[in-house]
């Protein structure tokens, strides 16, 4: 793995200002984050840095406001939850530079918290404007990057920032990157992939790296419809991008070329309506749906067979689920294929690494959220990863 700087690094911090770049883009209802993973992930590095007696001030965005303030958006709405996961009283600083900001940093003492506000109210962050990147370096002494899900965007607070003070990761970037590194950096072989979700056309370059990169690639979701399809399989009223048939082609017989076996369900769950518990819903084989039915999951069979192929594996990346999870019964190869990864990682057969919103909460429907080697809560970096792509926040921390 590449080597980063982590805090182990530090020298004597009390006293400086460490700008620590996190994701604390919780999503919020009613007034109040409804998941504070972010929160609780980004707590380790910030109390090593208050105990070391730094001044801690958070840079973070909170929504998309295009580079103009937006009273909804401020990340005064999230210091409430914030302060509750850190167990820490937090001081909001409602700008990033200037000061408003050196004022704060006056009143702060050794080991305090001040949260600056939505970064991403300046269109210097998103341009990643030098003098925007300078005016926020000015404040520090040293900057942290523990926002591996922020760090697929070049923004001033995620690689600028990096360009312009000794830069570290901080634990759950450590964390995060060890875990990605042991999946698919330098993972143990055989390696296996699930690539699930809705449509093949998100998901493209996904495929098109991993067929490269692992053994067995096992295709779910809707999009398993559009390669059926482009096999000559009627898939009936199912989601299916028809226009994709020639690209999922492609990449079977790049997988065929690179020595990878492409995991197609032979079996499948079908309804006429997509509802909770259809009476219409069936088992049949994928050569059997009719023309006014729909395919929400993988059948049992197939569940079966993809079980056995994770026992012969060491290694597994999992983006996406199987079917509709969302509605039941469609969840349930889903949650049994997840439930025997979970199985093999416990008896410590299995490297599991699982990202990607859906995926999170696929995993924690099934109950095996905590029993994978590791879930990211990342979404737009982890597919970006899965891609093969260098996260320009990730690089610029490079030693
Ligand atoms: C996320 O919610 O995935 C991260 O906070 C990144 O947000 P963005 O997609 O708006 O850059």
């Amino acid at each position: 793995m590449t080597s980063f700087k982590t805090l182990d690094d530090l020298g004597d911090v009390a006293g400086k200002v460490a700008l620590v770049r996190v994701d604390l883009n919780l999503p919020m209802q009613d007034g109040s984050a409804t998941d504070v993973t972010r929160a609780e992930a980004a707590k380790p590095t910030v109390m090593e840095l208050c105990e070391k007696g730094a001044k801690v001030l958070l840079v973070a965005h909170f929504g998309r406001p295009n580079g103009q303030r937006h009273s909804t958006m401020s990340t005064s709405f999230v210091q409430g939850d914030v302060e509750e996961v850190f167990g820490s009283e937090i001081m909001f600083v409602p700008e990033v530079s200037g000061p408003v900001v050196e004022q704060a940093i006056g009143i702060l003492r050794n080991g305090d918290i001040g949260l600056l506000d939505n970064v991403r109210f300046w269109p210097g962050e998103e341009a990643n404007d030098p003098a925007f990147a300078d005016a926020i370096a000015a404040h520090g002494d040293f900057y942290v990057n523990d926002a591996f899900s922020v760090s697929h965007r070049a923004h001033a607070s995620t690689e600028g920032l990096a360009h312009r003070l000794p830069a570290y990761a901080g634990r759950a970037m450590e964390a995060e990157l060890k875990a990605l590194d042991a999946a698919l950096g330098n993972p143990e072989p055989p390696v296996a992939a699930v690539v699930g979700g809705a449509k093949v056309s998100t998901k493209l370059d996904v495929l098109q790296h991993l067929v490269g990169q692992v053994r067995h690639l096992i295709i779910g979701g809707g999009m398993a419809n559009t390669f059926l399809a482009a096999r000559g399989v009627d898939v009936g009223k199912s989601l299916c991008e028809h226009d994709l048939t020639d690209t999922a082609n492609a990449i079977m017989d790049k997988a065929d070329h690179a020595g990878c076996t492409v995991h197609l369900p032979y079996d499948v769950v079908v309804a006429k309506e997509f509802a909770p518990d259809p009476p219409s819903r069936r088992v049949c084989n994928v050569h059997e749906v009719a023309e006014d039915e729909m395919i929400l999951d993988i059948g049992p069979q197939a569940v079966e067979a993809l079980a056995d192929v994770l026992k012969t594996c060491r290694t597994l990346v999992w983006n996406g689920p199987l079917g509709a999870f969302e509605t039941s019964p469609f969840d349930e190869a889903t949650v049994a294929l997840a439930r025997t990864a979970a199985a093999l990682t416990q008896d410590g057969s299995l490297t599991s690494v699982a990202g990607g919103g859906d995926t999170v909460a696929a995993l924690a429907h099934a109950g095996v959220k905590d029993d994978f080697t590791f879930v990211s809560t990342a979404g737009g970096a982890f597919l970006e990863w899965m891609e093969g792509r260098e996260l320009p926040g990730v690089a610029a921390l490079r030693s």
